[in-house]
């Protein structure tokens, strides 16, 4: 569904993301692990189409679209979580989630889910808020953190995207919520692509992980053999998550 090659991002003299070759297949949750500054969050902008790349070629479905803008991407189904600041904090969940749904048909911005021709757009913003456990009526501004951050999933949800870029959605969520995220995300069947430092949360999601580090790939594998070497690693330097953070 996916394919970089020889990705690349240079700021100035800094090679951010460095001559990266990967593959997403269809299905596949992969999680790209690294330390800070590895160039992950870069490499996300790039396959969202928000940077471009200095070099380097990405293909989605079998399609080249390394020059097409953010817009078009998402349009053909590459999208990434909102950020907080797109969440209404007077509004619902419901009608935070019935926005993004109207914006993906193409209708104007109005939050009202009312009777009649609004309860097709209401059934598909409950299903968005079931898969992520979170109840219509909340305010979006009256969320803990754990639950913004699942609101912004649901709401990349709604534009019923075929990949699903998720860039850290587990900071800041106490050990219990992040599992529980961990779980919901399972159930998902979207292609998706994490960024994740929280290695609990990876090890429960990924079905595959690639490593990059300075801007390369170093390591690619399943998770058992991914959690190996992070464990190789822990006994000479720690804990995962030190060398990770
Ligand atoms: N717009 C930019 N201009 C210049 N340098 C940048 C820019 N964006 C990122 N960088 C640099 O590129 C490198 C990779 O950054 P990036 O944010 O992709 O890392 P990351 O792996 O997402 O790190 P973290 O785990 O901390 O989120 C870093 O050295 C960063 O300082
Ligand atoms: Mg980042």
């Amino acid at each position: 569904m996916l394919r970089l090659h020889e990705l690349t991002m240079r700021f100035g003299a800094l090679n951010a993301v460095d001559g990266v070759s990967l593959s997403v297949g269809e299905g596949e949750r992969r999680a790209l692990i690294g330390p800070n500054g590895a160039g992950k969050s870069t490499l996300f902008a790039m396959i969202a189409g928000a940077l471009r790349p200095s070099g380097g070629t990405i293909e989605f479905d079998g399609q080249d679209v390394t020059g097409l803008p953010e817009h078009r991407r998402a349009r053909r189904g590459i999208a990434r979580t909102f950020q907080h600041s797109s969440l209404f904090a007077g509004l619902s969940c419901a009608e935070n989630v019935a926005l993004a749904v109207r914006a993906r048909r193409g209708l104007g911005m109005r939050a009202w889910l009312g009777s009649g021709r609004n309860m097709d757009i209401k059934r598909e913003v409950t299903g968005y808020l079931d898969l992520m456990e979170l109840s219509e009526e909340r305010p979006a501004g009256a969320l803990s953190h754990g639950e913004a951050r699942r609101l912004e999933v649901a709401m990349a949800l709604a534009q019923q995207p075929r990949l699903l870029l998720l860039d850290e959605p587990a900071a800041g969520m106490s050990s219990a919520e992040s599992a529980r995220f961990a779980e919901l995300i399972q159930n998902l069947d979207t292609t998706l692509l994490i960024v994740e430092h929280d290695l609990d949360v990876v090890f429960a999601v990924a079905s595959h992980v690639t490593v990059l580090a300075s801007g390369k790939v170093i390591a690619d594998g399943s998770p058992a053999e991914i959690k190996a070497s992070a464990e190789v690693e822990r006994v000479y330097l720690g804990t995962a998550k030190e060398i990770w953070c």
